[in-house]
């Protein structure tokens, strides 16, 4: 049986590519952490469109977690002809300050489970010459960005590694995506202790988002920018230099995030 995996599918982007691809007749295999919301899901998603829809409930930042993942898909006998890694999360504030462990287990989940998730499933699409991987970035991975300085280098990563393999991969027939959303109305922003989002005006829905992103594999391309502001955000950022970026950014956001001692002078 041939099945689409979404990671991070119990909300938010996640969940919107569930629902749409279910209307596609996709089979899917549904992973993230929180059990109710998956089987509630995908009982939903059977019925209503007579699909298969598995779900598996797993902490991507535990031990192994892609190797079990990828043990349990083969135990079922259901071949991942599409991936999407969406599990992500986010944190604002001044690293300095942040929680140490909390940076270190976004960069397991939003790098190392992408990554290791990805390689697995790509040497049975590149044996069949066939295959999807979406990899969910960000339109923060353009530009350091003071403050959220760990996730956008996190988004960083996958922009970059996501474009690498999509051109090792184009010659087999694969379509791998960095798809880079702008604020998008999902739970993000509350998780990563952000009370608006601040980078950009105007949100973006879950399923607009979503939309961008099939566009951009019916068409084959290797990065595509959700929304028209976050797009000419990430082109600034190739005809402005980074410092001023860094600057005008770390300026805008000092007063919300920065600590109380700046210890600067300007
Ligand atoms: N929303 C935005 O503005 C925005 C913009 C750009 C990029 N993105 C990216 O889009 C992706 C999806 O984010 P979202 O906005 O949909 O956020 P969200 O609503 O917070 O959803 C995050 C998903 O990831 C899952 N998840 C989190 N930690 C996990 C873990 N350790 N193991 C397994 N699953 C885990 C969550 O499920 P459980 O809690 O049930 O595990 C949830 O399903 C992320 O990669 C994010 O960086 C979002």
């Amino acid at each position: 049986m041939r099945f689409t995996l979404i990671t991070g599918a119990s909300g938010g982007i996640g969940e919107a590519f569930a629902r749409r691809l279910a209307k596609e007749k996709h089979d899917l295999v549904l992973v993230a952490r929180s059990e109710e919301k998956l089987h509630r899901l995908t009982d939903e998603l059977m019925l209503e469109h007579e699909i298969t829809a598995h779900y598996v409930v797993l902490d991507l930042t535990s031990d192994d977690a892609d190797r079990k993942l990828f043990e349990e898909t083969e135990r079922l006998g259901y071949q991942i002809d599409w991936l999407i890694n969406n599990a992500g999360f986010g944190s604002m504030g001044d690293f300095s300050k942040l929680d140490l462990d909390r940076e270190l287990n976004m960069i397991e989940l939003n790098i190392s489970a992408l990554v290791g998730i990805t390689h697995r499933y790509l040497q049975g699409m590149r044996a069949r010459r066939n295959g999807v991987i979406i990899n969910l970035s960000s339109a923060a991975s353009f530009q350091a960005i003071p403050y959220f300085a760990t996730y956008a280098a996190t988004k960083a990563f996958v922009t970059s590694f996501s474009q690498a393999i999509a051109e090792e991969n184009r010659t087999y027939g694969i379509k791998i995506l960095a798809l880079c959303p702008g604020a998008t109305d999902t739970d993000f922003f509350t998780n990563a202790g952000i009370d608006e989002p601040m980078m950009v005006k105007g949100t973006q829905t879950t399923e607009e988002v979503v939309e961008t992103a099939l566009n951009a594999i019916k068409k084959g391309r290797p990065l595509v920018v959700s929304g028209f502001s976050n797009y000419i955000g990430s082109i600034l950022g190739t005809v402005v230099p980074d410092r001023i970026i860094s600057r005008v950014i770390g300026k805008a956001l000092r007063e919300k995030y920065g600590s109380d001692d700046t210890g600067a002078t300007s």
